[in-house]
């Protein structure tokens, strides 16, 4: 994946005013190189910390969070469900109506932008806005729907933060992520917030099950697929989760449920080790972002921070380098005003004079005048940047293969068929991380890649939790006893 890497190197060289900008790509890409044993090493560390965190709470970076969901949908749930998905800058609002063998037949949804204030505001204000959205959602649905008699509209709650769960249904916020900071709501039960907001605006629905957005990709993945054993979100931020069997989890306390499994959400964005590739644009990240010194592997894989570490490279190199000519671009000087999407956009520009990073610096930095020389390098950029992640995501999968025993194959044992259900933009959509993502996972899992299959798994977040409500129905549950 890194085959561009070495073009424009050719181009820049013998030229005195490119030295510096020379040196700084050279440093770049050498702090940045995952080799395949560094990935091992990487694989090796998330396993070990997937077991410290599942003997103890506190007992790792990596929190391995109990979702209490024991019934993964099986594909023949009927009715209609609701989801709520909180998780990035959108809001969504969803009703799914399953018919049991056919699976979904029908999904309408309404999508909010969260307006920023209220991403660093009050609880309150934060869940009023779901609640006034639900609510509006609920009322288009005019009189003639009817629920079956004496049954209460059921909802999966999708928020896609650290929640130590308490139940199914209930849970605390740990911790904020990706750019939310609402102080107030740290501690606080999560669904209790949702249903008092509810209440405000006249809302009776019962919430079934709070999850998490790598749970609900589990769901949704193993609905179509039961070979899915895991998930995995790389998108504004990153996360796994995954089946655990419950004798495997020394920290869970109460009655093993009768499937003797649950599903355990990883938290790896949090996870960190001295093997990770970090360079001074990390650091210097982490220091100035709002949660410091937390969700290390998330700030150098994710959607949120990738577009924000080229920004401070290409800064460096404005200063050190006069890379832009003289003065430094006002724009560059503001942070994340480089986002992913743009990073995917000019790494993707096959046009021979790099006519979309031409026009990107022009109309994001406002640099109209881009030399060829100067694109090549930006492309270089996005390319080491952008395959380091994927080559770590590829890393942490295989730490998860390596936790089930799934990787390496075992002597005289048929290997099993695993699938890892994957959601998120930077794989949907960045062609460049996902092919790089898959082939660092064939180079670190040799034979056993043949019987490992990465698969996008759509709307987890969405379509999973309405899933997990109708798995986990109040409603079917008094029915059936
Ligand atoms: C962040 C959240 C985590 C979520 C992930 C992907 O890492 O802490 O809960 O699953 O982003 O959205």
């Amino acid at each position: 994946c890194a085959a561009a890497v070495l073009v424009a190197r050719q181009q820049m060289k013998g030229s005195g005013k490119w030295a510096k900008a020379e040196a700084i790509l050279r440093e770049l890409e050498d702090e940045c190189w995952a080799s395949t044993s560094k990935l091992r090493q990487v694989a090796d560390a998330m396993a070990e910390e997937m077991h410290a965190g599942l003997a103890s709470d506190g007992g790792s970076k990596l929190k391995m969070l109990i979702s209490y969901i024991d019934k993964l949908p099986k594909g023949d749930e009927n009715g209609v469900f609701y989801a709520l998905d909180l998780g990035g800058t959108n809001f969504r609002v969803m009703r799914v109506q399953l018919g049991g063998k056919e699976g979904v037949i029908n999904k309408e949804s309404d999508q909010v932008s969260i307006p920023p204030h209220l991403m660093v505001g009050s609880s309150h204000e934060l869940f009023d806005f779901i609640a006034a959205a639900l609510a509006k959602f609920i009322a288009k649905e005019g009189e003639d729907f009817n629920l079956p008699h004496g049954r209460k509209r059921e909802l999966g709650f999708t928020f896609s933060f650290p929640v130590r769960q308490l139940s199914l249904a209930s849970g605390t916020l740990i911790k904020w992520t990706k750019g939310f900071f609402i102080e107030d709501a740290v501690g606080q039960d999560i669904v209790e917030e949702l249903k008092k907001a509810m209440e405000r605006v006249g809302l009776d629905m019962s919430v079934t099950a709070l999850i998490n957005d790598t749970v609900g990709t589990l769901a949704r993945g193993k609905y179509n697929n039961p070979n899915v054993i895991a998930a995995v979100i790389l998108g504004t931020g990153t996360n796994a989760a995954y089946v655990e069997k419950i004798h495997a989890i020394p920290k869970w306390q109460g009655p093993t449920p009768k499937s003797g499994e649950t599903v355990i959400n990883m938290e790896w964005g949090s996870f960190r080790s001295s093997h990770l590739p970090l360079t001074e644009y990390d650091q210097s990240l982490d220091s100035e972002s709002l949660n410091p010194g937390e969700q290390i592997f998330e700030k150098i894989i994710s959607g949120m921070y990738l577009g924000e570490i080229v920004r401070r490279v290409l800064y460096r190199m404005a200063k050190e380098a006069s890379f832009f000519g003289d003065t430094i671009p006002p724009n560059l000087k503001i942070p994340f005003i480089l986002r992913t999407p743009v990073v995917s956009a000019m790494h993707h520009d096959i046009s021979p004079d790099l006519k979309v990073v031409g026009s990107k610096l022009n109309d994001i930095l406002e640099v109209p005048d881009s030399s060829l020389e100067m694109r090549k390098t930006i492309v270089e950029i996005c390319d080491i940047v952008a395959s380091r992640g994927a080559r770590l995501a590829a890393a942490g999968i295989v730490g998860i293969l390596k936790k089930l025993g799934r990787d390496p194959v075992k002597e005289g044992e048929k290997q099993q068929r695993s699938v890892i259900a994957l959601d998120g933009g930077l794989f949907e959509h960045y062609t460049k991380f996902r092919n790089c993502l898959e082939s660092a996972l064939k180079e670190l899992l040799g034979e056993a890649a043949d019987n490992i299959v990465v698969e996008l798994s759509n709307d987890g977040s969405g379509i999973g939790a309405a899933l997990l409500a109708a798995s986990h129905s109040q409603y079917l549950q008094v029915q059936e006893s």
